[in-house]
């Protein structure tokens, strides 16, 4: 019974597979291949030669149906005949003076991407049998920038945001098919990380945009690769970080209210200060002012005798910038004068305590544990030398 039911359905599938084989070798499949916006040939051409002017040809674009061209006795979509495709008008043509020859090939104009797919040519009329001819056209896409009046076919690299410790950068990928890998680079065309691409569809057209945060003056580039075309684009930008550190540096310098402000490679030139909790500038000395590479390198101490909290504030005027560090100095601090114990003396101390304290510690276990051994011996020697006693002393 099961080998029964094995027969049947290996027969089914021979019988299914033959006719897929046949079907195929039927109609075999010639490929095409144009770039976008090209021109291209979809060729048909009866191979006995004979003249068709009189006759009837049709070429189908398949899944879904779309008429492409007609061709019936010298009228067709170009000169009158109805039924053609809107997708098409306008842009297909034939060649009159290769009918007599059995030639019915068709030129399809700029052609777009959504032109791609299998097109069949037919002779519905021929005898014995219809013939039919199948062509696969594949459209490659280009890389480029569409509806975007004067835009050029590269991505569009903008400085979003800058500070001056970091640049955000954004770079526009418009309308390119196939989906391109964009990607940041530095000026060492290495690839530096970047935030997850946004990516959109239209038609076949992909959109991408891609945003980096970068924190160093230099040339990035936005880079867009399309492997399977070969092809391969990009766009630069200049990125010029002229900044101070994130903040300024303070330090107590000394205990008794020295502070010290640096503000690391700034450009423009700041103005640095030294502000008290209500905002007054505190008279301050510039220790250092030192220009390297168009940046400054700034250093401001003051000196102050509450306790408190204070800024420094660096102030660069032409771009309105402005960023401060606060510290504050406690009473403790500014009242502990030197003549208090000096720390080195404290450790020193606090040290020798806990030396004190182990060796100490130490000492009571080892003598607790000596007496304990010792107890613990007298309590196993005891009564055996006690019987050696008696022993012995039982011997005369
Ligand atoms: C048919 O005509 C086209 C256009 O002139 C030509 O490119 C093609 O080679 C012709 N085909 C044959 C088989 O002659």
């Amino acid at each position: 019974m099961e080998l029964l039911a094995l027969l049947f359905l290996s027969f089914c599938f021979l019988t299914l597979s033959g006719r897929t084989f046949a079907a195929e070798s039927e109609t075999p499949v010639a490929r095409v291949t144009v770039r976008e916006d090209d021109d291209v040939i979809l060729p048909c051409s009866l191979d006995t030669n004979e003249n068709i002017e009189s006759m009837l040809f049709d070429w189908v674009k398949e899944v879904p149906r779309k008429e492409v061209f007609m061709y019936r006795n010298r009228s067709h979509y170009n000169n009158g005949l109805p039924g053609q495709d809107v997708e098409f008008k306008g842009r297909v043509s034939h060649y009159p003076e290769e009918l007599k020859y059995g030639n019915a090939s068709i030129r399809l104009k700029q052609t777009r991407l959504e032109d791609k797919g299998t097109y069949t040519c037919i002779f519905p009329e021929i005898k014995p049998s219809e013939k039919i001819f199948r062509i696969e056209l594949v459209v490659e896409g280009r890389l480029k920038v569409r509806n975007v009046p004067g835009a050029a076919p590269h991505p569009s690299v903008t400085n979003l945001d800058q500070t001056n410790d970091w640049a955000l950068l954004k770079c526009d990928v418009k309308g390119a098919y196939p989906k391109p890998t964009v990607e940041w680079w530095d000026s060492n065309n290495q690839t530096i990380p970047f935030e997850e691409p946004q990516v959109s569809k239209k038609g076949e057209h992909f959109y991408i945009t891609l945003k980096t945060t970068v924190k160093k003056t230099g040339r990035y580039r936005c880079v867009a690769t399309q492997k399977e075309i070969h092809h391969q684009i990009y766009k630069e930008i200049n990125v010029h970080l002229n900044g101070a550190g994130p903040k300024p540096y303070v330090t107590i310098l000394k205990e008794n209210g020295l502070l010290e402000c640096e503000v690391p490679g700034a450009s423009p030139k700041p103005t640095v200060e030294w502000w008290d909790s209500d905002n007054k500038t505190l008279p301050s000395k510039t220790v250092q002012d030192e220009e390297q590479q168009g940046r400054f390198h700034v250093i401001v101490q003051t000196t102050v005798t509450e306790p408190g909290c204070y800024r420094c504030v660096a102030t660069q005027m032409e771009k309105w910038h402005r960023i401060s560090s606060e510290i504050c100095v406690h009473r403790e601090k500014t009242a502990q004068p030197p003549s208090g114990l000096p720390e080195w003396a404290a450790a020193l101390i606090g040290g020798f305590i806990v030396v004190v304290f182990v060796v100490a510690v130490g000492v009571v276990l080892k003598i607790k544990g000596y007496s304990l051994k010792k107890d613990l011996q007298r309590m196993e020697n005891g009564p055996s030398s006690e019987l050696e006693r008696n022993l012995t002393s039982e011997q005369p």
